[in-house]
């Protein structure tokens, strides 16, 4: 399994910030509130938000002090979110889940470009029909065209929800929004 690299960075509460204005936005407005897997959850910075919008949430990350340190906020607040320590990338996506969460999993950097082009796709393919496939990412136009190419080109049906960009305040810079509901495969 990877190495839990980001333990040390968690030691600082809300390592990450806050949740992007764009993806608030996203998850307040859509319906309904079903189950959503956050693949990469860290701190949670994402699930908690999901949880408090009404959002049942499975957290899956390879940092258990970044879990520990979500799932004490979960119980004080009472949410629907779970957390697993376990792999991402071969974590299976069932039918249970109606909306899958990727924030800064994705980078396509050289070194890492097959792995995680072969991991957006068996994410893609798995994903249920009718199921939202949900990409944050550092902006990027080559590494945009990338992911577009990558999903397209499997040849599913994907209704596009979300292609722009949200403000990053908390690190100076902007993000990718990708947001598909597969129509069929
Ligand atoms: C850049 S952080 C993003 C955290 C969170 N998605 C957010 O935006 O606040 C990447 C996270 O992915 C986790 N991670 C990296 N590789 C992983 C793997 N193979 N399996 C599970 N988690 C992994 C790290 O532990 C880290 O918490």
């Amino acid at each position: 399994m990877t190495k839990p690299i980001y333990d040390k960075y968690y030691k600082k509460k809300k390592y990450f910030g806050e949740p992007y204005p764009g993806l608030v936005e996203f998850f307040k407005d859509y319906e309904p509130k079903g189950y959503v897997l956050d693949l990469g959850c860290g701190q949670g910075r994402d699930s908690l938000l999901l949880g408090r919008l009404g959002y049942k949430v499975k957290g899956v990350d390879i940092s258990q002090v970044g879990l520990d340190q979500m799932n004490q906020i979960v119980l004080d607040e009472g949410l629907d979110v779970t957390s697993e320590v376990e792999d991402v990338y071969s974590f299976p996506i069932l039918a249970e889940y109606d909306l899958v969460l990727l924030d800064s999993m994705l980078h396509f950097y050289q070194g890492d470009i097959k792995k995680e082009t072969d991991f957006i796709k068996r994410v893609a393919s798995e994903l249920k029909i009718g199921g939202v496939l949900c990409n944050f990412m550092v902006k990027g136009p080559n590494r945009e065209k990338h992911i577009k190419d990558t999903l397209v080109g499997m040849g599913i049906d994907w209704e596009v929800l979300r292609d722009q960009y949200t403000d990053y305040p908390a690190f100076n810079t902007s993000y990718h929004m990708y947001i598909l509901k597969k129509k069929s495969n």
